[in-house]
C-alpha cells in the first residue's frame, strides 16, 4: 500500500510517500526555519502563508522523487492536530481535496502519535509492546505502546514541554531559534557539572520543565547583573544535563517496572545527542533494547505521518471529510 503523507502543523511543509508503513520512497521537507529565525520563534500567520505557497510543490516533489504517478497512490494521511490552526488547515484541506478528487481514502493523524512511527520506519522489524518517550517542542509524554494504534499515557509534563524549555533557555542565551540544536552544540564544549539546576521531576512519571527553565534564566540574569563572567557553554551543558537526567531516569524506571525491555524515543528532542548517549548507557546497564529514529525522522516530517496512516488504514480506519483542524489535542 502506497500512502502519501502530509504534514503542516508548525513551520515545516512536508510530504512523503511510504510503502507499507515502513519503506520511505520519498521524504520532502521544506523548512521555514530561516524565515522564523529572525523573529526568535514561529510567527503563525507567516507560517500558514508559506504552507499555502509550498504545499503543492512539496507534494509534487514527493511524487517525483518516488517516481510514482498520483494515480498509483492508495491513500492520503494528514496531520489534523495539535499545532497552529492556520498551518494545520493548509495540509488538511489539501489532503482532503486530493482524496476527494482521486477517490482514495483519507486518514487524519494526531501529530504526536505520528512521531512514534518514526521508529517503525527506522527499524523495519520493530513491533509493540514498547515504552515510548515522546519529547517535542509542544509535548512530553511517556507512554506504553501496547499495540499499533493502542497506547496508555503514563506520564506527561505539567507545564512546558522539554523542547519548549530548550527553545526558551536558548532564546535567553541569545542562541537563536530553534534552541534545541543550538544548546546541544554549545553543551558539547561546556562543563555540565559547573552549575546544579533543579530537577524536572514532579511525581511518578510526570515532568515539569518550567521551574528548571526559570531557574536557569534567573541564574543567568543574576550573573549578568553582578557582572560575573560565565560561559554560555557551561550554562547550556548544566541545563541540558538536568533535562536529560529526569527524562532518562523516568523512562528506564517505566521499562523496568512494566518489564517491557524495549524503549523508543520520538519527537524533535529525540535528536539530542546527550539524551541518546545517556539513555543508551542506562539501557545497556539494564539490558534494555533502545530504538532511536534516524535524525531526519525525529523532527517534523511527513514520512512518520504516512506510516501512522498505514497502520490505521490496515485496521480499517479512515476519516470523514468533516474532520477539522484541532490545535490542542494530547495523546
Ligand atoms: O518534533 P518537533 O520537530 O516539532 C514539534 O512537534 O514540536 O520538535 C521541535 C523541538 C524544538 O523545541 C527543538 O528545539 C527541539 O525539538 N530539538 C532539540 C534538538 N533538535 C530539535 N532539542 C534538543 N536537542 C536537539 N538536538
Ligand atoms: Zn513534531
Amino acid at each position: 500500500m502506497l500512502v502519501l503523507g502530509i504534514e503542516t502543523s508548525c513551520d515545516e511543509t512536508a510530504a512523503a510517500i511510504v510503502k507499507d508503513g515502513r519503506e520511505v520512497l520519498s521524504n520532502i521537507v521544506y523548512s521555514q526555519v530561516e524565515i522564523h529565525n529572525q523573529f526568535g520563534g514561529v510567527v503563525p500567520e507567516i507560517a500558514s502563508r508559506k504552507h499555502v505557497e509550498k504545499i503543492s510543490y512539496v507534494a509534487d516533489m514527493a511524487l517525483k522523487e518516488a517516481n510514482i504517478e498520483i494515480d498509483k497512490i492508495d491513500a492520503i494521511a494528514a496531520t489534523y492536530g495539535p499545532g497552529l490552526v492556520g498551518s494545520l488547515l493548509v495540509g488538511l484541506s489539501f489532503a482532503k481535496a486530493l482524496s476527494y478528487a482521486k477517490k482514495i481514502p483519507f486518514v487524519a493523524i494526531n501529530h504526536i502519535e505520528g512521531h512514534i512511527y518514526a521508529n517503525f520506519i527506522t527499524y523495519p522489524d520493530l513491533k509493540p509492546p514498547l515504552i515510548v518517550l515522546v519529547v517535542s517542542g509542544g509535548h512530553t509524554n511517556l507512554i506504553i505502546l501496547e499495540d499499533f494504534d493502542r497506547y496508555e499515557v503514563v506520564g506527561k509534563t505539567r507545564d512546558d514541554a522539554a523542547g519548549e524549555a530548550f527553545d526558551k533557555v536558548a532564546r535567553y542565551l541569545g542562541l537563536g531559534y530553534p534552541g534545541g540544536p543550538a544548546i546541544d552544540k554549545a553543551a558539547k564544549r561546556g562543563d555540565e557539572q559547573k552549575y546544579k539546576y533543579p530537577s524536572a521531576d514532579v511525581d511518578e512519571y510526570n515532568f515539569s520543565f518550567s521551574g528548571l527553565k526559570s531557574a536557569v534564566i534567573n541564574h543567568v540574569h543574576v550573573l549578568q547583573q553582578r557582572g560575573e563572567e560565565f560561559r554560555i557553554e557551561d550554562i547550556a551543558a548544566s541545563f541540558q544535563k538536568a533535562v536529560v537526567d529526569t527524562l532518562v531516569e523516568k523512562t528506564v524506571k517505566l521499562s523496568l517496572e512494566t518489564n517491557i525491555k524495549k524503549i523508543a524515543i520520538a519527537g524533535g528532542v529525540a535528536a539530542n545527542s546527550k539524551l541518546r548517549e545517556e539513555l543508551s548507557k542506562k539501557c545497556m546497564q539494564h539490558h534494555i533494547q533502545l530504538y532511536v529514529p534516524d535524525f531526519k525522522y525525529c523532527t517534523d516530517n511527513a514520512a512518520m505521518i504516512a506510516s501512522a496512516g498505514y497502520f490505521k488504514l490496515i485496521k480499517g480506519h479512515t476519516s470523514s471529510y468533516n474532520t477539522n483542524a484541532v490545535p490542542y489535542i494530547s495523546l
